[in-house]
């Protein structure tokens, strides 16, 4: 699996982390995939829109680092829709979430590189 850490963000409060998220470098130049995962709040903070703020933090990261694909494992943790309101969308009916931000790929090939890259 060629997968690197990438990057992790927090979001602060009082001098500490009440929330993370990170983005997994995937796939290759041919299509350079973020994988967002480990997004999390701390109970008491949320619904305060934390989780919104990180995943708009998530998407200028993949913007400004010319990522071709957004990609998340959509869990069961969120309100229905959520991931849809920052542009993902179930990939052929899976679990697995995607946003293209360059160029247009065919989704089987989307898939097939998701696929060879693992599940995060
Ligand atoms: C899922 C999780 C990250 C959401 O964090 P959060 O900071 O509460 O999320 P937000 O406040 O940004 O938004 C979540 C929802 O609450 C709503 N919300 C935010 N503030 C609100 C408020 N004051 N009153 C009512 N609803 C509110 C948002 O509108 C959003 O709903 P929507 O998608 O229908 O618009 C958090 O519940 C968590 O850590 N869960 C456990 C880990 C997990 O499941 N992670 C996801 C893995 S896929």
């Amino acid at each position: 699996m060629n997968e690197v850490a990438e990057k992790g963000f927090g979001f602060y409060a009082g001098g500490v982390v009440i929330g993370s998220v990170g983005v997994l470098k995937k796939g290759d130049s041919q299509l350079k995939i973020g994988g967002i995962c480990k997004l999390a709040v701390d109970p008491i903070f949320r619904r305060n829109g934390v989780a919104s703020e990180l995943m708009k933090v998530a998407d200028t990261y993949l913007k400004l680092n010319s990522f071709h694909l957004g990609a998340l494992w959509k869990g069961h943790g969120v309100t229905p829709g959520f991931y849809e309101g920052f542009g993902y969308s179930s990939l052929n009916g899976s679990d697995i979430m995607v946003m293209e931000l360059e160029g247009t790929r065919d989704s089987g090939s989307i898939m097939e590189a998701i696929r060879k890259e693992g599940v995060w």
